[in-house]
C-alpha cells in the first residue's frame, strides 16, 4: 500500500486480490492523461492563469479528470503550483499557473475540485519551492561524489505568504495527495522534511491525504515515514536496477525491529485509502485502459503483480474540445493593438510566418526527459508549440495548427493565404518568393521552449525570431506577432517598432491551438486574457534567481547548491514595484477590443473589530484554522463596458498593509472575469477573507491582522489602479 510497484502505469499500487481491491493507478499530469492515445491535451495551468478565469478552470479540471477516469486512472499527478515561479528562467513554470499566490491559489483551488467532482484523485505538486530545474535531484561527480540537490533557504515569512500560499488553498479545496519535490529546502530533501510535511502540511493545514514522493525522490525511509512521506513513487527495483526501494521490504524490516511504529503505518494507509473510499473509487472504476502497458513507464515483463487491463478507449469529448478552444482564447493576451489593426476586417491577401506556424513535423509528444522523446528538448524546428515538454507534457492526438485555422478562415470569405515557416528562409531573405506584395496583413509566429529537467537559457523567443520580425516589417507596416510558449517572453526590441501593430501572447493553448487564435484574430472572441506575470523591458531587468555555474557544475562540495530566497517575497510585479522600475508590460495588463470604465468603490465589514489572530481554539480543517477562511470586509466596484462591441475583463484589487506587516507594495486579493455588452455594467464583489488582510507574524506563529489602515485599490492592472479606499484594520 505505501510502495510503488511496476505496472501498467505511471505509478502503480499493488492490487489486493484479498480484499477485492484493484490496486491504484497514478498517471501524469496537469495537462492530459499524458502517455494515453485518443485522449485531449488541454491548455497548460499557464493558458489557465492568463484567462483569469476560475469557471474555466474548474471545468478543465473536471473534463481533464473524466478523461482519467474514463482510463481507469485512479489519481491525476496534477495541477501544479511548485514552481511557483520564482525565478523567469525556470524549466517548469508553465506547468504551473502564475509567480502571484493568490491568483495560483484560487486557480488551483477550482482545478482540484473540478478534478475531484469526477471522482479522480488530484495530486497538487511538487511541495514545496522547487523553484529551479537545475541540480533539481543529486548527481555524482567525476570522482563518485554525490553532490546533493539544490537546496532552497527560505525563511518563515516567505514560506508562509509566498510559497505555502496556493498549496493551503488546494489542501482546502481537498486535494487527496501533495507530491514532495526533488530538492532540498533549508538543508533537507523535500520527502524527508518534518517541518514542511509534519509541521506545515499536516499540522498547521491539517491535510489528511497522503504525501507521495516525486519519483525516485525519497532518500531514506524510516526517516522520511517520520518526517511525513506517506507513499514512495516509483518503488520497486524493476525498471531502475540498482536502485532499490528505501520503502518496500524495509518498511516491514522496520517495523518487526521495532524502529518504525505500526499505528504510523496505520496512519499511512489510512490517509492513502481515504481519498479512495471518499471519492467511491471502490465503485464501478473503470479498468486501466489497455494501451498504457505498451508505452508505460515500467516494462511489462517486470510486472509482479496481477493487474486487470481493459481495453483501449476514446475518452474524448466534444464538450472538452470546445473547452480547449475557448480556454486557448481565454488565455491569449492581446499585448498591443496600434490603430485597431485587431480584429482582422476580412484581409484579402495574409501573410504568416515563422516555424511556429505551422503543424508539427517532428512527432506529436515532447516528453523531452525520457528515451521515447520524440518531439525533442526544443530542437524541433517547424512545429507550432501547443504545450511544453517533460512529464507535464500530453500526447496530441492532432493539433489544429495557426497556419491550417488561419487557412480555413481565410478560404471562407476568398482570401489568399501565403507563408513561410522556415525561419533560416525568412531570415535569408525569403520574403521576396511572395508575390504579390505589399500583404495586407503580416501574423508571425514566434516560439519559447521550456520543459522539465531543464531550466531557459534565454527569455527571448527562439530560431532567430528578432531576425525573423525585422525581415517581416521591413516589407509589411501591418504586422502581427504571436508568441506561443513558454512566459515571459521579452518583447524588446521589436515591440515599439511601427510596424508591429500589434501582440499577441498566446501562451500554451493545448490541441485546438490555431482554432483558438482565430477566434481573437477575427473577432469572434474578446480577448480577455491578462498577463499572469510580469513583461520587463530587458531580460536583465528580472532578478534571475537561478543557481548555476560551471564551478558548481565541476563542484567537489556535496553541499555546493545553495539557493538562497533572499528577495522574499518579492517576485515578478512585487520585485517591480519594490524598485519602481518601469516595465514593458505589467501584471494583470491586457487589451480587448471594448473599452471599460470602473466606478463607485464601496467597501463594507469591519476587521478592526476582529481579533488579531484567528481564536486558536477554533478547528482545523483542510486549510487550515477554519476562521482564516471566514469574510471578514467585502468591496465591490461597478465596471461598465464603454466601447461599442461585447467584451470581458478582469477587475483586479490590490492590498497596500501597513508597515507591521512588512508586505509589498501591492498584492493581489481579489479578481473577477466580467463580460459585459456594449453600454453594459456589473458590481463586481471582492470577499476578503481573514487570510486575505493578515500577514504571518514570525513570532506568535501566526496569521495576523495589522492594526492602522490597508489601502485598497482596484483597476484592470497592477499598475492601471484608478480606484482606491481605505479598510480600517
Ligand atoms: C516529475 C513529476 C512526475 C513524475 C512521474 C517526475 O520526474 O517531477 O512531476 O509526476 O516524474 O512522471
Amino acid at each position: 500500500m505505501v510502495t510503488g510497484t511496476p505496472g501498467p502505469c505511471v505509478g502503480n499500487i499493488a492490487p489486493i486480490e484479498r480484499l477485492n481491491f484493484s490496486g491504484l493507478c497514478l498517471h501524469d499530469g496537469p495537462l492530459a492523461i499524458r502517455q494515453a492515445i485518443y485522449a485531449s491535451v488541454f491548455p497548460a495551468e499557464l493558458s489557465v492563469a492568463a484567462s483569469w478565469d476560475r469557471a474555466l478552470s474548474h471545468q478543465r479540471g473536471l473534463y481533464m479528470a473524466r478523461e482519467f477516469r474514463g482510463k481507469g486512472a485512479h489519481v491525476a499527478l496534477g495541477p501544479v503550483v511548485g514552481p511557483l515561479g520564482r525565478s523567469p528562467f525556470g524549466g517548469r513554470n508553465w506547468e504551473g499557473f502564475s509567480p502571484d499566490a493568490y491568483l495560483s491559489g484560487e486557480l488551483v483551488a477550482q482545478t482540484v475540485e473540478g478534478i475531484q467532482a469526477a471522482g479522480v484523485q488530484a495530486t497538487t505538486k511538487h511541495y514545496i519551492l522547487n523553484e529551479q530545474e537545475t541540480q533539481r535531484n543529486p548527481s555524482v561527480n567525476a570522482n563518485g561524489t554525490t553532490i546533493e540537490a539544490i537546496s532552497s533557504n527560505v525563511d518563515d515569512k516567505t514560506m508562509h505568504e509566498t510559497y505555502l500560499w496556493p498549496f493551503a488553498n488546494a489542501v482546502h479545496a481537498g486535494t487527496a495527495s501533495i507530491m514532495c519535490s526533488y530538492n532540498r529546502l533549508n538543508g533537507s530533501y523535500g520527502c524527508q522534511n518534518s517541518k514542511t510535511l509534519n509541521g506545515l502540511l499536516k499540522d498547521e493545514l491539517g491535510f489528511q491525504g497522503y504525501v507521495m514522493s516525486d519519483w525516485l525522490g525519497t532518500h531514506a525511509g524510516v526517516a522520511s515515514i517520520e518526517a511525513g512521506l506517506d507513499l514512495d513513487m516509483p518503488g520497486g527495483i524493476f525498471f531502475f536496477a540498482g536502485s532499490p526501494s528505501y520503502f518496500g521490504g524495509n518498511v516491514t524490516l522496520a517495523v518487526n525491529n521495532g524502529s518504525l511504529s505500526s499505528g504510523r503505518i496505520d496512519d499511512m494507509v489510512l490517509r492513502i485509502m481515504t481519498p479512495y473510499y471518499f471519492l467511491n473509487q471502490d465503485k464501478d472504476y473503470p479498468p486501466i485502459d489497455g494501451y498504457t502497458s505498451k508505452i508505460g513507464f515500467f516494462p511489462a515483463a517486470n510486472y509482479v503483480d496481477n493487474f486487470t487491463l481493459g481495453p483501449i478507449v476514446d475518452v474524448r469529448q466534444q464538450a472538452h474540445t470546445k473547452l480547449i478552444r475557448d480556454l486557448g482564447a481565454a488565455g491569449t493576451v492581446l499585448l498591443k493593438n496600434f490603430n485597431s489593426s485587431l480584429p482582422l476586417r476580412k484581409p484579402k491577401n495574409i501573410g504568416v510566418f515563422g516555424n511556429d506556424a505551422a503543424d508539427f513535423t517532428q512527432g506529436q509528444y515532447s516528453l523531452a526527459i525520457s528515451s521515447d522523446t520524440v518531439l525533442a528538448d526544443g530542437n524541433y524546428d517547424i512545429g507550432t508549440l501547443a504545450v511544453g515538454g517533460g512529464s507535464g507534457t500530453g500526447r496530441f492526438t492532432y493539433v489544429v495548427s495557426p497556419l491550417d485555422a488561419i487557412k480555413a478562415r481565410a478560404q471562407s470569405y476568398g482570401a489568399l493565404t501565403q507563408y513561410i515557416t522556415s525561419n533560416d528562409f525568412i531570415a535569408g531573405g525569403g520574403i521576396a518568393a511572395l508575390a504579390p506584395v505589399p500583404l495586407d496583413v503580416c501574423l508571425v509566429f514566434l516560439k519559447s521552449w521550456a520543459s522539465e529537467g531543464a531550466d531557459r537559457t534565454t527569455l527571448v523567443a527562439e530560431w532567430n525570431s528578432t531576425v525573423v520580425v525585422e525581415k517581416v516589417t521591413a516589407v509589411c507596416p501591418n504586422t502581427i506577432v504571436v508568441l506561443h510558449g513558454a512566459a515571459p517572453n521579452v518583447l524588446l526590441p521589436w515591440a515599439n517598432n511601427p510596424n508591429v501593430t500589434a501582440i499577441l501572447a498566446a501562451h500554451m493553448p493545448g490541441q485546438e491551438t490555431g482554432n483558438s487564435l482565430v477566434d481573437i484574430l477575427w473577432g469572434d472572441v474578446d480577448p480577455s486574457g491578462r498577463l499572469p506575470y510580469t513583461i520587463a523591458k530587458n531580460e536583465t531587468d528580472y532578478a534571475k534567481n537561478l543557481v548555476n555555474s560551471t564551478a558548481l557544475l565541476e563542484t567537489t562540495d556535496p553541499n555546493a547548491w545553495q539557493a538562497d530566497f533572499v528577495e522574499g517575497n518579492l517576485i515578478d510585479y512585487k520585485e517591480f514595484d519594490a524598485k519602481n522600475s518601469s516595465v514593458a508590460y505589467e501584471f494583470g495588463f491586457g487589451l480587448s477590443y471594448t473599452t471599460f470604465n470602473i466606478s463607485n468603490i464601496q467597501i463594507t465589514g469591519a476587521p478592526a473589530n476582529a481579533s488579531r489572530r484567528p481564536n486558536p481554539s477554533a478547528p482545523t480543517l483542510p486549510g487550515g484554522n477554519v476562521e482564516l477562511w471566514e469574510t471578514l470586509a467585502t468591496v465591490s466596484v461597478t465596471v461598465t463596458n464603454t466601447g461599442s462591441v461585447a467584451g470581458s475583463t478582469v477587475p483586479q484589487l490590490y492590498l497596500t498593509f501597513p508597515a507591521e506587516a512588512d508586505a509589498p507594495t501591492r498584492s493581489l486579493r481579489g479578481f473577477d472575469k466580467v463580460a459585459l455588452n456594449s453600454g453594459a455594467s456589473g458590481t463586481v464583489q471582492f470577499p476578503l477573507m481573514r487570510r486575505d488582510l493578515s500577514y504571518w507574524n514570525v513570532v506568535t506563529q501566526d496569521w495576523t491582522l495589522p492594526v492602522g489602515n490597508i489601502e485598497v485599490s482596484v483597476g484592470f492592472s497592477s499598475r492601471d489602479l484608478p480606484l482606491t479606499g481605505n479598510l480600517a484594520v
